[in-house]
């Protein structure tokens, strides 16, 4: 059965990456994609999205510009990664596309709300502000929703689950940890595919994987070879963070998966966004409502081969 999408996206080198895999994959329909800040400024990563989907011929997937900052905070964006425009500064062309005029929150409401119980899948690749506002104004999608899969979190789980925006705390968790509890909180159905899957060492784009697409042909791949060519040039590999989100929604046979209470921490400081999976199973022994308090299905490990199998053959053959 082919899967309806929203996708929230903070685009970003491997967000984009993500719409690519998410258009051209026949498992997903994608219906709508959210814009939020995050990588970049909301305005450059509704700008873009555009220039992704126009650049493969994608033309008809609309898109509506998100909010422009955090919940409570103050926006911290990643352009030393990401580049100024987020897309590597790869100088893509301006796109003809145009964004929806509703506002973004609004529009996941509606979706949600008028579609079947279990009909849309919302999967999330930037910090969850939009959807914890969203959540908040409207908490009934939590129930109405299929699933949410979060790209986010470092669980500590296997050996890779350290963080990347502080020493234990991922990025999207980092930015708006608020709007994450929101959304852990709501007591929708959630998958989260955090660092502990997204940076293990043979998912990632090494050189010669980069050769290889680079090599190719095809369009997608084209656009992946200029918007991480800086990043391959300067750290010799990247993760594929945002596309393995995407492929959770394609394929979940692809990930060792196990549920657990998680919470994200909003203090200040090195644990801030920080996500704690409870893995105290003894405990159920003492507290009778140890399983219904498990709220999130966490990527724990992947089957790295067809992972990447199916990246390449989606947007590199
Ligand atoms: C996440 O942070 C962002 O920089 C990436 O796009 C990805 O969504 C990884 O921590
Ligand atoms: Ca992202």
């Amino acid at each position: 059965m082919v899967r309806k999408i929203i996708l929230d996206v903070d685009t970003g080198v491997d967000d984009a990456m993500a719409i690519m895999l998410a258009c051209l994959s026949p498992e997903l329909k994608v219906d709508l994609i959210t814009t939020v800040s995050g990588n970049v400024h909301v305005d450059k990563t509704s700008v873009n999205s555009l220039k992704i989907l126009e650049a493969i011929g994608v033309e008809d997937v609309p898109v509506a510009k998100g909010l422009s900052k955090p919940l409570l905070r103050k926006l911290e964006t990643a352009e030393d990664f990401h580049g100024k425009d987020g897309l590597g500064d790869s100088n893509l062309p301006e796109p003809k596309l145009k964004l929806l005029e509703k506002h973004a929150v609004d529009l996941i409401i509606e979706k949600v709300m008028n579609s079947k119980k279990d009909e849309l899948t919302i999967i999330t690749t930037g910090p969850l502000t939009n959807l914890g506002f969203a959540m908040i104004k409207e908490p009934e999608i939590a129930k109405r929703v299929n699933e949410i899969v979060i790209m986010g979190g470092a669980f500590g789980i296997s050996p890779y689950g350290y963080g990347n925006a502080t020493p234990v705390s991922e990025f999207n968790m980092y930015v708006d940890p608020e709007a994450a509890k929101i959304v852990l909180e709501s007591g929708a159905k959630i998958t989260m595919v955090g660092l502990d899957v997204t940076t293990k060492p043979d998912t990632l784009i090494t050189m010669e994987k980069y050769e290889e697409i680079s090599s190719s042909k095809s369009k997608p791949a084209q656009i992946i070879a200029k918007i991480t060519k800086k990043l391959i040039e300067r750290y010799g590999a990247y993760a594929l963070h945002d596309p393995m989100a995407v492929a959770a929604a394609i394929d979940r046979s692809l990930f060792k998966v196990e549920k657990y209470h998680v919470e994200v921490l909003t203090s200040d400081g090195i644990t801030r966004g920080q996500t704690v999976a409870d893995r105290r199973e003894w405990m159920k022994l003492l507290d009778e409502n140890w399983e219904k308090r498990k709220n999130v299905y966490v990527c724990v490990d992947v089957n790295s081969e067809k992972f990447l199998t199916l990246f390449m053959k989606r947007l590199v053959y």
